[in-house]
This record gives C-alpha cells, structure tokens and sequence, in this order.
C-alpha cells in the first residue's frame, strides 16, 4: 500500500512508520515538527536522543534498503500543499497522528487552548476536505483517543465501540430501537477536540461517502520496537515532562532516577493501556481492514488493559524500591472511575495483545537508566492546571 502519514514523526507516527515500511508498504511522512517547537518552548526535550527527521531517514534507508519520504507540510495551515501531496503520491490510506496530543499543554494558557483547537479541529478538516477535492478514494484512518468517552459516567457498563444501541421513545407505539454515537465526554480541550474530530469524521462520512477508521486509543506505553532498536539514529521519542509525559513511562523514567512516583490524587483513576508495539500493529490491521464505500465511520477501541493509576505506580516502587509521592491532582477529574472497555473489534481480525509485564517494563527502565543524565528534573513536575 502507499501510506501518508501525518505527523510521522512523532512518538507513535515515527514508530508506525518503520513498521509499515518493513512490511513492504510505501511510506511518506508529512510533518510539521511542532512538536519539536513545544519542546523547545517549554524548555525540554525527549529523554532519547531523537536525530532530525532528515538523519533518521537516511538511517533507515541505510539500514533496511527502504526509502521513506519526508515532506514538511503544515497540515492545519497548508490546505494547497496537502491536496498537491494528495494528488501527487495518490495513496490508498493516510494515517492521521498530526495532533496536539497532550491534554495537561492544553490547558496550559488561553494561548495552547487556541492552538490545540485551531491545530487539532482544521488538521482534521483540511484532510477531509483534501480528501474530496482530490477525488481519490483514501481510507483515512484518524488517531483518537479514549478519553473521548469520559471516564465513570454510566459507571461500570461496558464501553462499546463508538456506538451506543438506545431506545427512542416514541409519542405512539413501540420505541424505536438506534445505534447513535457514544456520548461525548471529554476532559480537557484536547480530548474536546477529538469529540469534534469525531463530528467532522461522520458528516464527510455520510455526506461524501469518505471511508474513515476513527481508533480510539488508551494510553501509550513503551518507546522501542523492532525497527526503532536497530540503530541508535532511528531511536524513539520519549517524553517524561509534566506535559507529555504519559503516566506509566513516567512511572518507569522516574523510578530509573530514583525521583519518587508522582501521583496525583489518591490514584483511584483507572485508564486504558497499549504497548507501543501493539498500536503500530493496530494500524497495520484497521489498514488491512478498511470500511466499504458507503460503510458508516468504523470505529474500533485500540487498547489491551486498564490499570489503576495508583496501583502501576505501587507495581513499580515494589520492583525497584522508589516510593510513592501523593501530590494534589490539577485535574479536574474523579477521584476513582470504573473503567470497562470493549476491544473485540482487534481482537477478531488477529490482535494478539501485548500485556503489561516486568519484561517490557524494564526494557523502557533500561531506557530510561541509559539516559538518565539528559533528565532536568524541574521538568518532571506537572505544573498545568485544569482550574486557574
Ligand atoms: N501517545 C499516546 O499515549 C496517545 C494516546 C492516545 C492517542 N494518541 C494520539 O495519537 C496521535 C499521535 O500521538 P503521539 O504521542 O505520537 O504525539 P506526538 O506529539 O509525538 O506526534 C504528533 C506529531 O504530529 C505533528 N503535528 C502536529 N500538528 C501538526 C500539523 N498541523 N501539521 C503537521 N504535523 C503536525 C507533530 O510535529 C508530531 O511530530 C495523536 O493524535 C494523539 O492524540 C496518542
């Protein structure tokens, strides 16, 4: 297959890409490397050592004969420049990862609020848009999130996969029997804006028939796959700060520089999980497995496992010995939520689920310990805030 990939790379995208280009798929990445401007204005930078996206590509011609195109493009702002490159490669699929991801950055200030928004909602629209104007018939397959759904609002009752079979009462006679999208619940702009991602995603569905894949994915976890292990030049991102750093590698990081396990709040909060490995894997099966033209949005939940927060960071203090600091939570959030996810989607066309174990664990320890003079611990500290 011909894949473009938006924001290839990225923590996931980069990944993915190595993935897919070793299983013989034609990969070309676009990027606009605001990512890496983040990390230069917050002042941090990836635990890895990440090479410019230029070295990186060059190494994995290098080392694997395969040749990945780049091309710098910003996806929200340069609406000709993506159809032109839509136009150009006319590729079956594009992989959608060209997001602010983070949800504590984006509630940082007004001024992240906007850019999460105006990035987020018009990278989505301008590939949807492209998309018809080109008249190709691309399978979009868009990286959502777990977080769209909330967290404890019907309780216990498993989360389906995008869609909830209701019954709508009638004025006369039986009620009528629907499947409607799941209630939007998000938590902060960034989930918000993949609540209206998913919007966008169902009128060009419905009004021009686009084949669209919307993954909501857990938490990733994990930071080296096969591909990215085979040269130090090809290395993952990892980020650990209080921004991007996601909770269980920063778990890992911090019990690898003995910097006690930051928790915030009692730790009550159960959330979704996925390897690293098994999310690259996940789009090579949404890609092998695209909607039929006229199909409504398919919608599949990418996740293997929920964890209580509380109860990986006391997982990992037993195995390595560093303790457990509770810090008062800046989100606004509950206390404690049930968590109970449905992933048969996967499962049935051949996921084999990657667990959480000590292993895998202490691959990304390992990481973490190799790298540990790069750490500026002032950055661990999560410092933004859901109420001012
Ligand atoms: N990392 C996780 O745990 C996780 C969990 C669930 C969902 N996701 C989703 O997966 C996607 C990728 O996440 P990630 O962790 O790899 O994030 P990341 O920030 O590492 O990668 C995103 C990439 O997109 C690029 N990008 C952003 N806006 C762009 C634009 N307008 N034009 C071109 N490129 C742009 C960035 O430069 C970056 O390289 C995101 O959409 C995120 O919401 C990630």
């Amino acid at each position: 297959m011909k894949i473009v990939i938006l924001g290839g790379d990225g923590f996931c995208g980069w990944a993915t890409s190595l993935y897919l280009s070793t299983r013989g798929h034609d990969i070309i990445i676009v990027d606009n490397l605001s990512r890496r401007d983040i990390d230069n204005e917050l002042g941090v930078s990836s635990l890895t050592p990440i090479s410019f996206p230029q070295e990186r590509i060059a190494a994995w011609k290098e080392v694997s004969n395969n040749e990945i195109k780049f091309h710098n493009i910003d996806v929200a702002r340069e609406y000709d420049s993506l159809l032109a490159l839509l136009k150009k490669y006319e590729p079956d699929a594009v992989v959608h990862f060209a997001e602010q991801r983070a949800a504590p950055y984006s509630m940082r200030t007004p001024k992240a609020k906007r850019y999460t928004v105006d990035n987020n909602t018009n990278a989505t629209h301008n590939l949807l848009c492209a998309i018809v104007e080109s008249k190709l018939d691309i399978h979009l397959v868009h990286l959502g999130t777990m977080g769209v759904y909330g967290y404890g609002k019907f309780e216990n009752t498993p989360i389906p996969e995008g869609y909830l079979k209701v019954q709508v009462p009638q004025p006369d006679g039986p009620a009528l029997e629907r499947e409607i999208m799941y209630p939007a619940d998000p938590g902060s702009v960034y989930h918000m804006t993949k609540t209206l991602d998913a919007l966008l995603f169902y009128f060009y569905n419905k009004n021009d028939k686009l084949r669209v894949t919307d993954l909501h994915q857990g938490i990733v976890w994990g930071t080296t796959t096969d591909e990215t292990g085979r040269d130090e030049r090809l290395i993952n991102r990892f980020d650990y700060d209080g921004d991007y750093g996601t909770v269980l590698n920063r778990f890992l990081m911090q019990a690898a520089i003995g910097f006690p396990l930051t928790v915030h709040g009692q730790g009550g909060q159960k959330r979704a999980f996925i390897h690293i490995r098994d999310s690259a894997r996940c789009i090579e099966l949404a890609l092998q497995n695209p909607p039929q033209k006229g199909d409504r949005v398919q919608i599949f939940n990418q996740m293997t496992e929920t964890h209580r927060v509380g109860e990986l960071a006391e997982m990992v203090s037993k195995a390595t010995g560093v303790p457990i600091q509770k810090l008062e939570n800046p989100r606004n959030e509950m206390e404690r939520n049930e968590l109970n996810v449905m992933n048969e989607n996967f499962l049935r066309i051949g996921l084999k689920p990657i667990k959480l174990d000590e292993g895998l664990a202490a691959e990304v320890t390992d990481i973490a310990r190799k790298y540990a003079y790069r750490v500026d611990r002032s950055k661990i500290l999560a410092t933004s805030r859901w109420r001012s």
